[in-house]
């Protein structure tokens, strides 16, 4: 058996491909392999949403390209979105790279190995319109976690909002057949996992490009909801508008559908989001996240957020700031605006903000993320809640299970024994910004 190591950078996509690929890989002699440098085989799985994801690519694998120079047999492979994006160019950056590979074929992995096998360099980075299913149900899935499954449903997107790279990297939007996505989640229930999370970059459109059949995420989620077993369903990303009240009301009639939605709101202000591309204005997401938040008890609305998109005056970056606070979003991601090849925003170079506003601001905004998620948090204070064990780990000299609520707070409970995949009653004790803590019931 040979060694892969494959290194992952970027979202849940990235990290769901890599699972896929150690599947694919271990039907043809490869085992996985934490440590580096005792593999045949290097993978680093990319990420390009900005520069600084980019620039880490490189850098990971420059130590690779040195190895190689002692250990001739040694393979490397770039895969991901910098590498759909940038192709053969790779080659000229890193010469010591093997193989190419985007993120529309990776079921051509064996393909690609054996041909690097004899001596070839290879770039497979064609876009294909078509979901690889028809494979992908052939092939078992090297699950990373042991608690919970990430299940694509939906690849690529179409909306070009003005910033955002991964139309480029993803390729135009595909929902996958419900046949091989349930087919996946019964495989999944089987191997034991309690936690289904159903991925998509705008995972409420799923199923709007089925031509002959009127299937949406929530007919999904029901499906999905029916099967036997204890056990939770989540999904993410959504897109504000794509939030139907029958999604809502889905979210409400099915038990294991968890109440937590992420909902990426990118600014506050109604200009900016027109500059961004993004089909709603300030109250219109406002109206869609108050219409959940009263609908489902509860609820974690959880949001990402830009700082200094160009053009973005203090005003309405202050408008983000209060939106924040008025729509009591309990966490957000945030990111200071990166100029990414290719999309529209990365032309308005005169309306780029000065890199130490940029800074400013992100703090600024990261410091109302941390207010609120506390403010939050607070809230459950005093509450008996489920939560679904994830990890067992001695801290400081104590013994500690982690582990989230539905609405997906983590918490933190002092236990001996590991009880890791099972859901236990915890009674909340405290709140922490990023965490709560608890007692075993
Ligand atoms: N499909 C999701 C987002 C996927 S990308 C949505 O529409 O909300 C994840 C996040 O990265 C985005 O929500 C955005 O906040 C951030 N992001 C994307 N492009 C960026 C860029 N060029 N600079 C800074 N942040 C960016
Ligand atoms: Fe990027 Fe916009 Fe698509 Fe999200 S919806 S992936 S931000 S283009
Ligand atoms: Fe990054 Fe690609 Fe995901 S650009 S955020 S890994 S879709």
């Amino acid at each position: 058996m040979k060694k892969v190591y494959i290194e992952t950078m970027g979202c849940q996509m990235n990290k769901s491909d890599t699972e896929r690929m150690l599947g694919i890989l271990s039907h043809f002699d490869y085992v996985e392999t934490k440590e580096p440098k005792d593999a045949d085989l290097l993978m680093i799985n990319t990420c390009s949403i900005r520069q600084l994801s980019e620039d880490k690519a490189y850098s990971a694998i420059g130590v690779w390209g040195k190895w190689k120079q002692n250990k001739p047999d040694l393979k490397i492979g770039f895969c991901g979105c910098v590498a759909q994006q940038k192709a053969e160019n790779i080659f000229k950056r890193a010469h010591y790279v093997d193989f190419v590979l985007g993120t529309h074929h990776i079921y051509k992995l064996p393909e690609i190995i054996k041909r690097v096998e004899n001596g070839e360099k290879v770039c497979e980075c064609e876009e294909s319109h078509k979901t690889e299913d028809e494979i992908a149900k052939n092939y078992e899935i090297t699950r990373v976690k042991s608690v919970n499954a990430w299940i694509p449903i939906t690849e690529g997107c179409n909306n070009f909002c003005t910033y955002c790279i991964v139309p480029y990297t993803r390729g135009r939007e595909r929902s996958r057949s419900s046949e091989i996505i349930l087919k996946e989640v019964k495989d999944a229930l089987a191997q034991g996992y309690k936690e289904i999370t159903l991925l998509g970059q705008n995972v409420d459109s799923y199923g709007k490009d089925f031509k002959d059949r009127n299937y949406r995420l929530a007919d999904l989620l029901r499906e999905i909801n029916a099967l036997d077993g204890y056990f939770r369903i989540r999904f993410v990303t959504s897109y504000p508008t794509d939030i139907t009240d029958e999604l809502i009301q889905t979210v409400i009639d099915c038990d294991k559908v968890c109440e937590y939605f992420h909902i990426p709101m990118q600014s506050g202000s109604s200009e900016v989001l027109k500059a961004m591309n993004r089909r709603y204005t300030k109250d219109t997401y406002g109206e869609i996240v108050k219409n959940v938040r009263s609908m489902v008890k509860d609820v974690t609305i959880t949001s990402d957020f830009i700082a200094g998109f160009p053009g973005e005056t203090e005003e309405q970056f202050v408008e983000t700031l209060n939106a924040i606070d008025e729509f009591e979003l309990d966490y957000s991601n945030t990111a200071a605006y990166s100029p990414r090849e290719k999309t529209v925003a990365a032309k308005w170079v005169d309306k780029f903000i000065d890199e130490d506003e940029k800074v400013k601001r992100l703090k600024r905004l990261n410091d109302k993320v941390k207010e609120n998620c506390l403010k939050s948090n607070k809230k459950f204070v005093g509450r008996t809640m489920e939560v679904l064990v994830e990890n067992f780990e001695n801290h400081k000299g104590k013994n500690v299970i982690t582990g989230r609520t539905r609405n997906n707070k983590i918490v933190h409970i002092p236990c001996d024994t590991d009880r890791t995949g099972e859901f236990v009653k915890a009674k909340i004790t405290g709140a922490k910004t990023w965490y709560l803590n608890g007692e075993l019931l």
